[in-house]
């Protein structure tokens, strides 16, 4: 995991080159450089691995998946969105580079992104390529993550169209598990996979991202600052529809735990190192509480 992490940082870091207005190129690599988990490039590069690509086929996708992840965080950080100062334990980029080069780094990661899958894939078809695009578009846009930050910011407060148990799916799912869903997805595809194996992995996405945007939920109201790196404590000042919210710390702890064993009953027969360490390590940090 350690190494595939690594790699991961080296190829986001060479894939941008900071050049006049560098202001902007400055932006885009602050918050991506930052020390991140790396969860969805990595899922995506040992998605394709384990599907029996060589993982380097799927090294400007992965990264073009972070590259939108790391937009999704500026964005939400922002004074209009979530207000928070600070971001993978820095200063969060708008602290740094102000509100208008903070939405536009934000603006510029995602249309980096996709060019990346486009200039930097090799030994994929066109075929492929375009069904990764058709992936990324759907997943980053309104059919995706900003449906799901849409119905958070607007269900902040109580304001619901649907049940608050309908609301709060429909917002982790789409703000949180689309990218998850985007990261496996494309692995598979990269790796030439049946439907039948993209819709397991894509199953497996769906249960992952809602206990990871849970796990998020919880550690917001346990954890500290220097565990997670950002400001804790905020979903419920800004009265957040959360799994803590709406079910409780122990009823979210369970539907944690729940989803986190199905996830390892999908994943168990392609006997992947890194799912079982990602989904360990996760479970660890709950349990240990
Ligand atoms: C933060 O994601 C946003 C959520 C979906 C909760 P991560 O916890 O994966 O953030 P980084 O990439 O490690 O900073
Ligand atoms: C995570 O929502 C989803 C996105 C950032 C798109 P949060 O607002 O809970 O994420 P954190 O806690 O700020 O990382
Ligand atoms: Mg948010
Ligand atoms: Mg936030
Ligand atoms: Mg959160």
């Amino acid at each position: 995991m350690k190494e595939l992490i690594e790699l991961v940082d080296k190829h986001l870091d060479e894939y941008i080159s900071v050049i006049y207005p560098e202001d902007i190129f400055k932006a885009m690599k602050y918050t991506l450089s930052l020390p991140g988990k790396r969860l969805r490039p990595v899922m995506c590069l040992e998605t394709a691995r384990i599907l029996g690509a060589e993982f380097e086929k799927a090294m400007p996708c992965a990264c073009a998946i972070e590259m939108l992840h790391v937009q999704s965080l500026i964005h939400d950080d922002l004074p209009c969105m979530d207000n928070d100062d600070f971001r993978r334990g820095k200063p969060s980029n708008h602290k740094v580079f102000g509100e208008a080069i903070a939405v536009l780094a934000g603006d510029a990661l995602i249309s980096f992104a996709p060019q990346l899958i486009i200039e930097k894939s090799v030994g994929l078809s066109a075929e492929q390529i375009v069904r990764l695009l058709h992936e990324y578009t759907y997943f980053a846009g309104a059919y995706g993550l900003i449906a799901g930050q849409v119905v958070d910011i607007e269900s902040e407060g109580g304001k619901f169209v649907k049940s608050p148990a309908e609301t709060l799916n429909f917002i982790h799912l789409n703000k949180t598990a689309v990218l998850f869903r985007l990261a496996l997805r494309c692995g598979a595809i990269i790796a030439n996979a049946e439907e039948s194996v993209i819709n397991e992995f894509d199953d497996f996405a769906k249960k992952f991202g809602l206990a990871f945007q849970i796990y998020d939920d919880i550690m917001d109201e346990i954890s500290s600052f220097e565990e997670m790196g950002k400001t804790i404590g905020k979903d419920k000042l800004s009265g957040k529809l959360t799994y803590v919210s709406l079910y409780g710390l122990d009823e979210a702890k369970d539907k944690f735990n729940h989803l986190i064993q199905e996830c390892h009953g999908i994943m168990s027969k392609y006997e992947s190192r890194i799912f079982d360490e990602i989904l360990d390590k996760l479970k660890h940090r709950i349990g240990s509480r």
